[in-house]
């Protein structure tokens, strides 16, 4: 085939083909800019569910963005803000007598989490801003960009209304639904950025067969719905219940009655556990089946090739987490668990995200690529040489 090196540019295209030249060249820095945006998400994730899992998520009662991220230094400071949280339901329900160096803890937790939001915040609009001014954002890249901006910001605000449902009189936690929530928008962020890195890989790749597209699209969003699921399981705590597999407490399927004890029935979805429990259990086995049933179709249709490897992978991913919840469920979530299970479900989000980009295929680049912007990053590498 002529390279560009070989066949001169007619004279009309020469500038576009330097600027598009800029553009390949600036896709390897944007790129590792949006990696590093996904692995400080799942880092403020892992921290989130650390905050929630040792109880701390409510220490904090203002929401001060730009001022709170200077944390009591004083002594008279501290105790300030230990008078705030022991006017709190929370304290007073669960918590009253602990003391001062408890309840520095529990801040920590809860700070570090917000502190890692504002991090994420000035690491997303700082570059953002110097690509753009250097024009190496195209426009198709920042409407998904600015599109995420917004979301962040959103997530912020679902953050801080989250935190607000638990101080309600009479509220030890957050409301699960808010919990869910949150935690499904700090995952579709994740996804939103993932797969605009992968997009943004350069090198010729076919678009896998149709039926194996359309399976691999929709693997990350059943994954989405799987963590919106999970995030009403953790947040009603229905994984202290039910501490058995595969049977419910002796049911393979509970009761009717049980499943939709509370009225009206909608609200069985997020306040009865045995029912937000059972759904889980019901989308996880889903899930699975997906991906084993798309890796052995892409392992058939597309032997040897990247798809079938990616496939692949998902599939060992899916079944790996489905275990981790068993294991987190039988012993009644202890913190390891609970936090390996959260974060390794942002794992096979992240992987079948970039699955499903790549197996639409990427574009012959009209100009000679650079080898940093055809180089494959984390489960891109799975990629193979063939789509
Ligand atoms: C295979 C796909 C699965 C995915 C993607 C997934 C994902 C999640 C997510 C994101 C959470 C929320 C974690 C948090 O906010 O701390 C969660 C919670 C939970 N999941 Fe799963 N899960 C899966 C399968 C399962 C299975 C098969 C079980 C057990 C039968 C299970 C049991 C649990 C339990 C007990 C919790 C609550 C943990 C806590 O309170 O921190 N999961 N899951």
């Amino acid at each position: 085939m002529p390279s560009s090196d070989t066949v001169p540019p007619a004279p009309g295209r020469s500038k576009n083909l330097v600027r598009s030249k800029n553009l390949v060249r600036a896709k390897n820095p944007v790129r590792v800019w949006l990696y590093t945006l996904a692995v400080l998400v799942v880092a403020m994730v892992a921290v989130g569910g650390a905050t929630r899992l040792t109880g701390s998520g409510l220490s904090i009662t203002e929401w001060r963005p730009v001022t709170g991220v200077v944390p009591p230094v004083s002594e008279q400071a501290w105790t300030a803000e230990f008078d705030k949280y022991k006017g709190t339901p929370q304290y007073r329900i669960l918590n009253q007598g602990m003391g001062l160096s408890d309840f520095k803890v529990i801040y920590a937790w809860e700070w570090g989490h917000r502190l890692l939001g504002r991090i994420l915040g000035l690491v997303f609009f700082v570059p953002l801003l110097v690509f753009w001014l250097r024009g190496l954002v195209d426009r198709r890249l920042g409407y998904g960009l600015l599109g995420l901006g917004a979301l962040g910001g959103l997530q912020g605000a679902i953050g801080w209304i989250m935190v607000a449902s638990g101080l309600q009189p009479g509220m030890t936690a957050v409301a699960p639904l808010k919990l869910a929530l949150h935690l499904t928008t700090a995952s579709l962020i994740l996804a939103g950025l993932v797969w605009l890195a992968a997009g943004l890989r350069t090198g010729a790749s076919e678009p896998a067969p149709r039926r194996l597209r359309i399976t691999a699209g929709l693997l990350p969003i059943l994954v989405l719905v799987q963590i919106g699921l999970g995030g009403l399981v953790a947040g009603s705590k229905a994984g202290l219940v039910h501490n058995t597999w595969p049977d419910m407490d002796g049911a393979l399927v509970p009761k009717a009655s049980d499943l939709f004890a509370v009225s009206p029935w909608i609200e069985n979805f997020v306040d009865n556990v045995t029912l937000v429990q059972f759904n889980h259990r019901l989308v996880a086995y889903l899930l699975v089946a997906l991906a084993l049933v798309h890796a052995i179709d892409a392992r058939r249709r597309l032997p040897a090739s990247g798809t079938a490897r990616r496939a692949t992978g998902i599939a060992g991913m899916a079944v790996a987490q489905m275990a981790l919840g068993i294991v987190t469920l039988l012993l009644a979530v202890p913190l390891w668990a609970g936090l390996a299970h959260q974060v390794f479900a942002m794992a096979v989000l992240m992987m079948a995200t970039v699955h499903a980009r790549l197996s639409r295929g990427a574009p012959r680049s009209t100009v000679a690529t650079s080898a940093a912007a055809t180089a494959a990053f984390g489960f891109e590498g799975m990629q193979g040489r063939s789509a």
